[in-house]
């Protein structure tokens, strides 16, 4: 079994973007610059966004972090979107999810201009991503095809489970694999909460990416032996043995899995690294595209 390290892979990542940053200023251009706006104080999202932001500085980018409170109103929030893309400085901003009930996420994704959609979350650069057009792909799936890529992985031909209709993970995520490209070539079988004899499907999957947020739900009797397991969820459970009080689980029953894997990512150091690496090469992206 070998571990997919996203610590270790989007650390390269981000060294490799650092150096074309240092290309860029070299050449008098403008330092990439992320925004990233957050509304309330849920404990994962400021971890999340933070971590954003330390990045960003890792890079040598310049960023933004705009807090509105809980019970900013969503005229407030859309004007504040409006404002950022407006802003020359501005290369690309994310409003990170998920955003306070009273706020309809749907129009909030839409407001965002499409060339600043670093989280490749619009409807515009969603469609790019079905025709094989260059725009922003999401976060996560972008980074879990980056970190397959990077180890090398056959997809070609194999048969990949997604476990999770998400429209920022599951859906893009089975898109991606079924792409006619290095990463990719799957037969994609999308499964989702009235999907039945999931157990069946799953014990016939060569890869199977697990994003539907339910601590270590992929048992290892799910699990045929080789398999390829990509852990998409990180959930907060109380441990009071932690100085945060909590601790992190993912998806996947990851010490009886494991063994049966050729390849699994950890949680936490998996997928959630890559995330961040994906944003900061969109943002990077963002700046080359103009
Ligand atoms: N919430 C969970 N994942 C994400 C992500 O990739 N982007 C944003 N903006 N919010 C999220």
């Amino acid at each position: 079994m070998i571990l997919l390290d996203g610590k270790k892979t989007s650390g390269e990542i981000k060294q490799e973007i650092a150096a074309k940053v240092i290309e860029l200023k070299a050449q008098g251009k403008k330092t990439p610059h992320l925004a990233a706006v957050i509304v309330g104080a849920n404990g994962a999202s400021v971890t999340y966004v933070n971590a954003k932001v330390k990045a960003c500085e890792k890079v040598g980018f310049e960023s933004t972090l705009v807090q509105l409170p809980e019970d900013v109103s969503e005229s407030d929030l859309l004007a504040k979107i409006d404002e950022l893309n407006n802003d020359d400085q501005i290369d690309g901003f994310i409003v990170q999810l998920p955003l306070p009930d009273h706020i309809d996420e749907h129009k909030v994704t839409l407001a965002v201009a499409p060339n600043k959609d670093v989280d490749g979350f619009h409807p515009e650069n969603l469609g790019r991503m079905v025709l094989d057009l260059p725009g922003f792909l999401p976060a996560t799936p972008y980074g879990i095809v980056q970190l397959l890529d990077r180890y090398d992985i056959e997809t070609s031909g194999k048969d990949c489970v997604v476990i999770g209709r998400s429209h920022i993970v599951g859906s893009p995520m089975s898109i991606l694999m079924a792409r006619n490209n290095k990463v990719g070539n799957c037969t994609v079988t999308l499964t989702h909460s009235r999907t039945k004899n999931l157990k069946e499907i799953t014990q016939k999957a060569d890869i199977i990416i697990v994003a539907l947020g339910k601590a270590e739900y992929l048992t290892a009797d799910m699990v045929k032996d080789g398999a390829v397991v990509v852990d998409v969820g990180i959930t907060r459970v109380d441990d009071p043995s932690k100085k945060s009080g909590f601790r992190l689980l993912g998806d996947v029953k990851f010490d009886e899995v494991a063994p049966k894997c050729s390849y699994i990512t950890p949680v936490p150091g998996g997928v959630g690294p890559m995330t961040i690496a994906s944003l900061m090469m969109n943002t990077l992206l963002a700046v080359e595209m103009k």
